[in-house]
């Protein structure tokens, strides 16, 4: 089978317009946590791709450690989001929101009233978090999660995934990668719990695989995808050895449930250390189905993966901030536009919706 980045693609039931998935990048620019006009401008003008992932998005007020990042729990942020999925739609991409709960990465000051920092542990995140309050902080202390609190997390998750829906997204893509909640009860060293929710590798991955379970149920399998980072150091996740055997063990059950896709992050283009080929290979073998790899792509670099057999589709990060007509550009030959770091947090439309497509 040919994998042209720029054919139309069959990915379970999702029919793509082509293998280029726009990766979930947080912006910030959703004020008082709802999605605005901005957000929709923003996403429609970057539907060139076959699929979009939405940057971080909470399914609870406690899920909102960073400023300005949008949830999906209240009937204005619905609202927001159909706006975003109106847009895309018009625009023939398909879209996904990618539920991030920010656990341990928070601040107080970020948060909603009534809202606190959780975590699997008590352990607070190493280093600083910014406040549209008070600046640079420390990260907040969590409060270990309670038995209460991770059933309530997981009905969260799945209420998120409902309510995405009835916003007229195509799927939901789970979080389970760069230190924020779920990947904090993933790693070894950081969960210490003794109870069923920490030691054995089954008990560290329970929450995300009892969250997808009941995601699926709800909406449907083939409408939840994962997104994991194996060796990912980004928000003090620790390395550990058995890390290879652990995430490809991991990728067998997800495929057992029969989800969308995989969805593999390898940020060695940002600095941070390379995933080993043998990991993703392994990962490769283990997941029967679509299979996203992401971090520091090219065109020629994508359809050599493609054309390797190595992944389905290849998601693009960065270039997608200055490149609103990202596919075009990589399908002429035009050159891309460079984004610019200093606003890639800022609210408001500079270095957002202001870069112009080409002719
Ligand atoms: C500004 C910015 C925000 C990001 N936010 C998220 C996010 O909300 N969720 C996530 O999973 N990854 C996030 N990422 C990581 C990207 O999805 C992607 O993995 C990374 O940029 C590597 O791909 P690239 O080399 O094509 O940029 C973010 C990256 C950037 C640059």
């Amino acid at each position: 089978m040919s994998r042209d980045l720029f054919r139309p693609a069959l990915s379970h039931n999702l029919e793509l317009k082509n293998r280029i998935v726009m990766a979930p990048m947080t912006r910030n620019r959703a004020l008082g946590n709802i999605p605005q006009d901005l957000v929709a401008t923003y996403y429609g003008q970057r539907s060139g791709a076959g699929l979009i992932v939405t940057e971080g998005t909470s399914p609870s007020p406690n899920g909102l450690g960073y400023p300005r990042i949008p949830g999906i729990f209240s009937a204005e942020q619905m609202a927001g989001w159909r706006q975003v999925t109106n847009a895309t739609q018009a625009g023939g991409s398909k879209i996904f929101i990618q539920l991030m709960h920010t656990g341990r990465i928070g601040h107080s000051a970020n948060l909603p009233p009534g809202a606190e920092v959780l975590g699997a542990t008590s352990e607070a995140a190493p280093g600083e978090i910014w406040t549209d309050a008070s600046g640079m902080q420390p990260h907040g202390t969590p409060r270990a999660m309670t038995e209460a609190d991770l059933q309530q997390v997981i009905a969260d998750f799945v209420q998120g995934a409902i309510n995405a829906r009835n916003a007229g997204f195509d799927g939901v893509e789970l979080h389970s990668a760069n230190g924020y909640l779920l990947e904090q009860f993933l790693n070894p060293v950081l969960n210490q719990r003794t109870d069923a929710w920490g030691g054995t590798k089954e008990n560290r991955a329970r929450l995300l695989l009892e969250i997808t379970r009941q995601t699926a149920s709800a909406i449907g399998a083939d409408r939840v995808g994962i997104r994991l980072s194996p060796h990912g150091v980004f928000n003090s996740m620790a390395p550990y050895p058995e890390v290879e055997t652990e995430y490809a063990w991991l990728a067998a059950q997800l495929a057992e449930l029969k989800v969308a896709y995989l969805h593999l992050v390898d940020h060695s283009p940002m600095g941070a250390p390379p995933v080993p080929e043998a990991t993703k290979a392994a990962i490769r073998k283990a997941f029967v189905g679509t299979l996203i790899l992401c971090g520091g792509y090219d065109r020629a670099r994508a359809q050599a993966a493609l054309d390797a057999g190595q992944a389905d589709l290849i998601a693009f990060g960065r270039p997608f901030i200055a490149n609103p007509d990202l596919v075009e550009r990589l399908q002429n030959g035009s050159p891309l536009a460079d984004p610019d770091p200093a606003t890639f947090y800022t609210p408001g439309a500079a270095g957002y919706t202001d870069y112009p497509a080409l002719g």
